[in-house]
């Protein structure tokens, strides 16, 4: 990101009112002003189908800042915030309204909508002659299977240039997801083992302790293969397998990712497993199970964990295992990814208990924890020659005093300067569900695991004879 104020246009949030504005996109539109990094000239217009003053709307966003926002606004700072704020009800005054509030002409336009009302809202925003000059920012899920996401793809493309497009997976905003290519690309001792000579295999999991809180409705619709499988897991494990770009141009970056969804073998039933969480006590606490959530059906057959076994055929990782799972209401938060290394070729030396010989393992810890260790062996000390696994380990804490910026400031301000490397093109986005199609076709059903374990005795078997990592 260019630490730059992007030129002067007008940023617009369809679905002002809706829980994303509040807790993501107005919290990061009040940081990037607070870093300088909103344009010099330019409104932020909330849209809604909700009848709303001006005012009204100044008020949600100062609750929305004062709940969700890193930093909390001083009364200075939340009036010159307050100030860019307008307001535009769609419902009667549809985008010909909004167009009558901007003050600029370019605009980002951000998609904070529920995915069913995307193509009628681009259809409508080209009818009130807002394409020149617009970026627009859709949120995930991108379609809800193949046909759907063709569909979407062609009426926006009726509309907008791709260009213009900004397909947003607040992941790739992550800074350890950014480091990816930095730890890969930028120190070739890694580069030389990072191929199925030295993998054996490779383990990614989404863990989430959370359940689906107030989502019953989207996430009946949603579940977790869709919902993060097959956008959020799929993205990052295009950074950590696509070959090295020829420069960090965004096409030529999104040309590697793009190579690499072509190269994933699409799924098939038994690469899949689906779990719901079933009740269960927490921490001396009842929690629900995912059939008793408000909005969700007593019968439901929607996943909360998905966990899949995936090869990428080409000459670099052909006939390794990459196993990527996600999950709600498990043990805790993390998000990591392990390289488990091949082993030696023979072993000279005993281990000293279970963990004895155990093989070298790289483990990229995404959030909460920002590390980065290597696991490998070492001599325990004594007479004997024991040995027994050790940790190097790098730490974002210990490393550097700078916090991260939040994902989505990131992301909004790259889009606002028409940067669109960390956003997905059509054509991987298209490719992403080719992959997951054979297995939406065929769903088996769920298999229930109780709120606060790791996921059903299903994913051990598929992962068998290796263990996952967390566990
Ligand atoms: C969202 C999903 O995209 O990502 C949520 O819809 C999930 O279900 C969230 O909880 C996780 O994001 P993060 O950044 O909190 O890990």
């Amino acid at each position: 990101m260019s630490l730059e104020r992007p030129q002067d246009q007008d940023i617009v949030i369809v679905g002002a009112t809706g829980d994303l504005a509040s807790r993501k996109l107005l919290p990061a539109l009040f940081n990037l002003q607070l870093a300088a990094l909103l344009p010099e000239k330019g409104r932020i217009v909330g849209c809604g189908r909700t009848a709303m003053t001006v005012e009204e709307f100044r008020n949600l966003a100062k609750s929305a800042l004062e709940e969700f926002s890193r930093s909390r606004p001083s009364p200075a700072q939340w009036s010159a915030f307050a100030e860019r704020l307008s307001y535009c009800d769609t419902a009667s005054n549809g985008f010909e309204g909004l167009a009558s509030r901007l003050t600029q002409s370019n605009r980002l336009i951000y998609l904070a909508i529920p995915p069913s009302a995307f193509a009628t809202t681009v259809q409508a925003i080209g009818s009130a002659g807002l394409v020149d000059g617009t970026r627009m920012i859709i949120e995930k899920p991108f379609g809800h299977d193949l046909a759907s996401s063709r569909e979407l793809t062609r009426s926006v493309h009726a509309v907008f240039d791709e260009a213009q497009v900004f397909r947003i997976d607040h992941f790739l905003g992550k800074e350890t997801v950014q480091n990816i290519l930095v730890f890969r690309f930028g120190n070739a001792i890694f580069e030389r083992i990072w191929n199925r000579d030295s993998i054996d295999h490779v383990q990614f999991t989404v863990a989430e302790s959370i359940g689906i809180e107030e989502r019953g409705a989207f996430y009946e619709e949603t579940g977790a293969l869709r919902d993060i499988l097959q956008n959020h897991v799929f993205q990052v494990l295009s950074l950590l397998t696509m070959e090295a770009p020829a420069s960090l141009h965004c096409e030529a970056v999104r040309d590697e990712k793009s190579k690499l969804f072509e190269a994933m073998r699409p799924l098939t039933p038994n690469d899949l497993v689906r779990g719901q969480y079933a009740r269960s006590v927490i921490d001396g606490k009842t929690v629900k199970g995912y059939s008793e959530e408000d909005g969700v059906a007593a019968d439901s057959d929607v996943e909360t964990y998905a966990a899949v076994r995936l090869f990428i055929d080409n000459w670099r990782w052909g006939g390794v295992p990459f196993y990527l799972r996600t999950g709600k209401r498990l043990p805790r938060r993390a998000t990591e990814v392990t390289v488990v290394f091949r082993p030696a070729p023979i072993h000279l030396f005993s281990g000293s208990g279970s963990d004895g010989l155990k093989p070298n393992v790289l483990n990229l810890c995404i959030q909460p924890d920002e590390t980065i260790s290597l696991q490998f062996l070492a001599k325990a000390p004594g007479p004997e020659i024991e040995v027994q696994p050790v940790d190097m380990q790098f730490s974002y804490e210990k490393s550097f005093t700078a916090t991260a910026d939040e994902a989505y400031e990131r992301l909004i301000h790259d889009a606002m300067d028409g940067d669109n490397t960390l956003f997905a093109r059509a054509d991987a986005v298209d490719r992403a569900w080719s992959v997951v199609e054979p297995v939406l076709r065929d769903l088996r059903p769920v298999e229930l695991y109780r709120a606060g374990r790791w996921g059903p005795e299903a994913a051990n078997k598929l992962i068998a004879p290796h263990l996952w990592h967390l566990r």
